[in-house]
């Protein structure tokens, strides 16, 4: 039995179809990307990360990360035509930005802020201050109900409460929620068991819309999760392999060429955020890591504490995240080696396809049959 698709409506956000596109850093979903899906009756996905560098270098002039975020979402805004939505996704680990990529993002006037890789515990007292912070919706990335549960405590006591949560599961692409590459296999974590117990801690907090993630792949695994009780479904590695993203042609051409042997959960040689990231191992600089042969030199300073960045303290057991990711978005690829990171359905994943046909191949319509679709 197939079914209609409910629209994917929380505070400002207005989506046709219940279709989230993740964040996909460094420089993958930017606001071809993330306009291209909100066009298409979306949530579309600003990636904040490392995106001063980006920005700065398309615009020729040095801007920082909050003016970055604020130019990046009204492109992507501004090529949405008025419809569906624009997020801007904010890594925790990436603290030094993260409240200048946060304000930028509602200057800029995006309706979604989406956060994870760490608990965002902090980003209701980050917008309090700015005058559009009622409009802008709060969406937590969470990995378990326990982390809900944390969050929904802090978050009352600053005045908010989550407006939906995306709930992420051990199949995804990039970073993983949990320590362990073995806690990733645990079949306690597969995304259908951690929806069930995230809808019930959501139904708990009044009724928190939850948005599933990881490993879905097409129409019927949206179906699943929908059925399930998912007010929406956020996609990564389909939209990674899109014309639209700003992933370079050879990082989509790994990906389709990927098979089930080439997926990797990295630990060590792993990310310097010290969770568990999923790669291609293909991808020159996990190999060169893996290998012993990677030197790694921190001239961008994403990562760094107090004590400088933990792949320079502690050379051959991490990569370097920030250069080998920027390389991957074409940011001086002759400098610095290639990371892929992928979800698990990277093999299954066959051609580069623009959006309008993936959108449609999600929903089952026509590209013109889609509501409020347009042919661009
Ligand atoms: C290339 C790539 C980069 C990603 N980067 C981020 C990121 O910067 N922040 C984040 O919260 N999630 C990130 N993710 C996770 C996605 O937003 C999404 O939740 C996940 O990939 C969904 O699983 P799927 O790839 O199986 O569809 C990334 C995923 C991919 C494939």
């Amino acid at each position: 039995m197939s079914m209609q698709f409910p629209p994917f409506v929380v505070r400002r956000v207005h989506c046709d179809l219940p279709i989230v596109q993740g964040g996909m850093g460094v420089g993958v979903s930017l606001a071809p990307l993330a306009g291209a899906v909100a066009r298409e009756g979306g949530m579309g996905t600003v990636s904040s990360a490392c995106l001063d560098r980006l920005v700065s270098r398309r615009i020729g002039r040095e801007v920082g990360a909050r003016e970055a975020a604020a130019i990046e979402v009204a492109e992507a805004k501004r090529l949405s035509r008025g419809r569906g939505a624009v997020a801007m996704n904010v890594m925790v680990a990436i603290q030094g930005a993260y409240a200048d990529s946060v304000l930028g993002a509602l200057d800029g006037g995006v309706d979604a802020i989406v956060s994870g890789a760490g608990l965002p515990l902090s980003l209701p007292s980050v917008v309090a201050g700015h005058p559009r912070a009622d409009e802008v919706a709060l969406i937590p990335i969470v990995s378990s109900a326990r982390a809900l549960r944390v969050l929904g405590k802090r978050w009352t006591a600053a005045g908010r409460r989550p407006d939906a949560v995306v709930v992420e599961g051990p199949l995804a692409g990039g970073h993983l929620g949990w320590k362990t590459a073995e806690a990733v296999e645990d079949p306690a974590h597969r995304l259908e068991v951690l929806l069930d117990e995230v809808l019930a801690e959501a139904r708990r907090q009044g009724g928190i819309p939850v948005i599933a993630a990881g490993g879905i792949f097409d129409r019927a695994d949206m179906e699943a999760m929908l059925f399930r009780g998912a007010a929406a479904v956020q996609l990564g590695t389909r939209f990674l392999a899109t014309e639209e993203s700003s992933a370079s042609p050879a990082y989509k051409r790994a990906v389709v060429a990927s098979s089930a042997q080439d997926v990797e959960v990295a630990m060590e040689p792993g990310s310097p955020c010290g969770l568990p990231f999923r790669v291609l191992r293909s991808s020159t600089m996990y190999r060169l890591a893996a290998g012993g042969s990677l030197r790694v030199r921190c001239d961008k300073g994403y990562l760094r504490g107090p004590n400088g960045c933990l792949a320079v303290r502690e050379q051959g057991r991490y990569f370097c995240i920030c250069n080998g990711l920027l390389s991957s978005a074409g940011y001086n690829p002759g400098e610095e080696p290639p990371l892929y990171t992928v979800g698990a359905n990277a093999p299954r994943v066959d051609r580069i396809l623009p959006v309008a046909e993936l959108m449609a191949e999600l929903v089952g319509a026509k590209p013109s049959t889609l509501p409020q679709a347009v042919n661009a």
